[in-house]
């Protein structure tokens, strides 16, 4: 079916079974970094087997923290406070969750360190960084135009009142890591609500924080304690599935133990205005995630328009609706998602170029498409452009195609989903 680093996907009739996920990449992130910062023992189940999340733990590793994996279990002996310079530069890989997050974490940290990536990770905006932390009081350098690598000189912190310019979770949580090693208060604001991981997590290691509207407060000088935890199956992961289903009347799928968190679910929203039925049949609460039992059975796929506060929260899962949107009835349009163009790649980009190659009539716009629907793609040779969720959000769409579709450099879904292509092949019935 496949050679080295490509894939062959051929049509599908139908979706159909159980899913069960490994941990979500967001939250394993933070789980990791702050166990590696608390006193004590973190033990962390389910914790994401993407490349991304071993990218934080050898971090975590290199800055002193022991990382230990047992059968059922990562563990974490966090530093208590106090990591330690490293031999070399951290290599955060293919991953910006962890060159972000963790620049926030090594501002309160009393040396100096290099942070680096991969090609794409080195083209990606680090500005964002630089500006809240160095009115913290940090250094923080970068090479020409803010782009990595990174060179942080962490010391003595203040609190400072951030207003974030873009909606990223990701630099509110940086900003909130440095505001837990600042002295006095730190406020981040964020200019739409964006997924709420970092709030929790730190709730969990026993921080205390407030938030108000899309205002949060912390209090500097407050320290971490560790946690045993379950991480919740990827509810962005599950996203491919729920899509693949969605084109198919008649599919059926369970998606067992999946993050159901509801600044991270929109796409059940979204996916239901289109036709597929959901019902969450079992829910509980664990450190403050929702963890769920999902059970979707698909209609008609019926077209919608995502745009404003809603593209925000559904950044990482615009791709693979956009290249199911062809599929609808009425076609889709999804505006306000310039953030896509500097994500792993330029997604708007590469979802525009593949659909195309498929045969689709695609407008592109600088923050998103507007697709028609009704229309009948064939299989064709796709590019991931070294981008997880490119590569498989065109797994999706080729179940659909007429003939078979090539997904080039698709080895790149192990980024967050190493079980993606197993589990492909398990619940297309093709
Ligand atoms: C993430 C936030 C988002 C998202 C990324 C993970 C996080 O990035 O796209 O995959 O875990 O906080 P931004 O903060 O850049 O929007």
């Amino acid at each position: 079916m496949s050679t080295q680093n490509e894939q062959i996907i051929r049509p599908a009739r139908n979706i159909a079974g159980t899913l069960r996920l490994r941990g979500d990449k967001s939250i394993s992130h933070r789980y990791a970094m702050l166990g590696a910062l608390a006193a004590g023992t973190t033990r962390l189940q389910n914790f994401s087997t993407g490349a991304d999340c071993a990218s934080t733990l050898a971090c975590v590793g290199a800055l002193g923290a022991r990382v230990n994996r047992t059968e059922s279990a990562i563990e974490i002996d966090g530093c208590g406070g106090r990591f330690r310079a490293p031999d070399a530069p951290l290599d955060c890989g293919n991953s910006g969750s962890t060159m972000r997050m963790l620049s926030g974490v090594l501002a309160g940290q009393q040396f100096s360190c290099e942070l680096f990536g991969d090609e794409s990770l080195s083209q990606r905006p680090m500005k964002r960084v630089v500006e809240p932390l160095e009115r913290m009081g940090a250094k923080v350098e970068t090479s020409d135009g803010g782009k990595p690598p990174l060179r942080i000189t962490g010391g003595k912190l203040k609190g400072i009142e951030y207003y974030t310019p873009v909606a990223s979770a990701q630099v509110k949580s940086l900003v909130l890591f440095a505001g837990l090693q600042a002295e006095g208060e730190t406020i981040v604001e964020e200019p739409l609500r964006t997924r709420d991981h970092s709030e929790l997590a730190l709730r969990a290691f026993g921080a205390e924080l407030h938030r108000s509207k899309n205002r949060i407060s912390i209090l500097g000088g407050q320290k971490l304690k560790a946690i045993e935890a379950f991480v919740p199956g990827d509810i962005s992961s599950a996203a491919f599935f729920l899509c693949a289903a969605a084109l198919f009347p008649g599919s059926s799928l369970v998606v067992e133990a999946v993050g159901l968190n509801p600044t991270r679910s929109a796409l059940l929203d979204v996916l239901a205005a289109m036709g597929l039925r959901s019902s969450v049949v079992t829910l509980e609460e664990h450190h403050g995630e929702l963890i769920g039992t999902l059970k979707v059975e698909a209609g008609e796929l019926k077209g919608v328009s995502v745009g404003g506060a809603q593209s925000a929260m559904l950044i990482d899962e615009l791709p693979v609706l956009a290249a199911i949107a062809p599929f609808t009835k009425g076609g889709m349009e999804i505006r306000d998602a310039k953030e896509l163009r500097v994500k792993e790649s330029d997604r708007i980009a590469a979802v525009t170029e593949n659909l195309r190659s498929m045969g689709a009539e695609v407008n592109e716009h600088e923050d998103g498409w507007s697709i028609p629907g009704g229309q009948n793609l064939h299989g064709a040779e796709v590019d991931s452009h070294g981008d997880h969720r490119i590569a498989m959000a065109f797994a999706v769409a080729a179940l659909r195609a007429e003939g078979e579709t090539r997904i080039m450099g698709a080895n790149t879904a192990s980024i967050s989903f190493g079980e993606f292509w197993d589990t492909l092949n398990e619940l297309a019935d093709q």
